[in-house]
């Protein structure tokens, strides 16, 4: 159907005095005694278009004023009555889908628990349209960022036979039918689909260090999968992961990178996102704009873990979990830091070996690795990263110490064999940045179609 976006019609000058055809949702219908105003949404602005109806000269179908039906419209582009852009005189409108009663997006604001249970139907509201414009803008910003900083995009599998992080969240992939029986868990694989034991990828790190350890630079940016059982505000199932792998990058560098794509998202997201910014600002996070404007300009904060434990221990009566040297940092801490101590971002360097993962490079002290994540206020963490291990002795003792089975690590093994370079990267979790610029404080709410545990909607 030939028509015009409702984004042009509103905001482009040469637009005024023209004839335009127009198609939207209905979001609000007022009536008077000689006109009525239809407000269409068509989704390409966070603005409405008004559409002006002279009742002596036209009349509409009833069906085109109901809200959520989806109608056609022609008429003169002019300036708006009251404030900027531009409104529609309606010369015609046609109905394309009629909406009941029953349509579950009222005027009267709902819950965002309520919309949780009507995925298919919440993005119709100026909460989840904002929060997809800023979620679309963010991931083109992303690939902007390491486009122009010489960095390659590589596709990592999802499927694979290695757990990267260690933890067992690994979802199984498998093709035998739920009453297949087999006297061992190897002969169960062996005879799987891909004749080992197989799953969905919880990071594609090992395989961007393949490619970095050849291409220099590179990222990828796809979906991870963790079976995570904690139900919490900011775990999925299933989220987006941003990894850039750095060859010749030592854990300052990570953390020099890490800093300067975090700003210049929040900068692109402010610059082309400045109505719905400024939305979540009024409705959802008071002082969003100064919270992003801030952390746009000033410097983060960094301190070893070591450091966080003595300032951290200090307020162990108020904590649910108190900490010591060598535990691991829940949310309550990270939070307590980034929101309390430091009032800005804070990379955590240095953690004990104990608690991480693998691959991370250990440091001479013997109980440490050269690891760090990115803490901000409202998430906590947002970003993971670390110094490779480049030793391929460390790196073999570190995964025997696991108890992992180097043998199906041979290839990773063998980055560390044939001209071993120092590297390291980060994974960025994609909802969580988007949850940090919007203010949304659940990560299902950032999210299409969640998936956690007992939740596939
Ligand atoms: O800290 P993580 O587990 O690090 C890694 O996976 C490394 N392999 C990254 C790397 O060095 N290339 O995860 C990285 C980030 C977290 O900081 C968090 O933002 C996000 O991924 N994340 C999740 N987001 C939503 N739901 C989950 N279940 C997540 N698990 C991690
Ligand atoms: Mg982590």
């Amino acid at each position: 159907m030939k028509h015009i976006d409702i984004k042009k019609v509103l905001f482009d000058s040469d637009m005024v005095g023209t004839s335009v055809v127009v198609c939207g949702w209905v979001r609000t219908f007022r009536d008077s005694a000689q006109v009525s105003f239809l407000e269409l949404s068509d989704g390409t602005s966070f603005e409405k278009l008004q559409v002006v109806i002279d009742k002596s000269a036209l009349s509409v179908d009833p069906e085109c004023t109901k809200l959520g039906a989806s109608v056609v419209a022609r008429g003169k582009v002019v300036k708006a009555y009251k404030g900027e852009g531009h409104e529609l005189e309606a010369e015609a409108i046609a109905i394309l889908g009629k909406c009941p009663p029953e349509y579950p997006i009222q005027k009267k604001r709902t819950t965002l628990e309520f919309l949780r249970g009507i995925p298919h139907l919440r993005l119709r509201t100026n909460t989840f349209q904002a929060v997809f414009r800023v979620r679309s803008v963010a991931a083109q910003a992303i690939h902007r960022y390491f486009h122009e900083h010489g960095y390659y995009y590589i596709n990592a599998p999802l499927i694979t036979a290695s757990d990267c992080e260690g933890a067992g969240e690994m979802f199984r992939v498998t093709t035998h039918p739920w009453n297949a029986k087999y006297a061992t868990e190897e002969e169960y694989c062996k005879n799987d689909f891909f004749g080992v034991k197989a799953g969905l990828s919880v990071s594609g790190q090992l395989e961007g260090e393949v490619a970095a350890t050849a291409l220099g630079k590179i990222y990828t940016f796809g979906p991870s999968f963790r079976a995570e059982n904690s139900n919490t505000t900011r775990h999925l199932a299933e989220f987006w992961h941003i990894e850039p792998e750095i060859a010749f990058a030592e854990l300052p560098d990570v953390i020099e990178i890490a800093e300067d794509l975090l700003k210049y998202l929040v900068r692109t997201v402010l610059e082309e996102c400045a109505a719905e910014i400024k939305f979540f600002d009024s409705f959802v996070e008071k002082g969003l704009i100064e919270k992003l404007s801030h952390v746009a300009a000033s410097d983060f904060a960094v301190c070893t873990y070591t450091e966080a434990i003595a300032i951290l221990e200090k307020e162990n009566a108020n904590f649910h979990f108190p900490v010591h040297w060598g535990s691991d940092l829940q949310s309550e801490h990270e939070k307590y830091l980034t929101e309390q101590v430091f009032r800005r971002p804070v990379f955590v360097t240095d953690y004990p070996k104990e608690i991480k993962a693998f691959y991370m490079k250990q440091n001479p002290d013997g109980k440490t690795v050269a690891a760090t994540d990115l803490l901000v206020p409202g998430i906590g963490e947002i970003i993971g990263g670390s110094e490779r291990e480049a030793d391929y002795d460390k790196l073999v003792a570190a995964m025997r110490e696991r108890g992992m089975d180097t043998s199906a690590y041979r290839q990773y093994l063998d980055l560390r064999l044939f001209g071993s370079v120092p590297h390291g990267g980060f994974g960025l979790g994609f909802e969580r940045f988007v949850m940090y610029c919007t203010g949304m404080e659940n990560i299902r709410d950032v999210t299409l179609f969640p998936r956690a545990s007992k939740t596939i909607l």
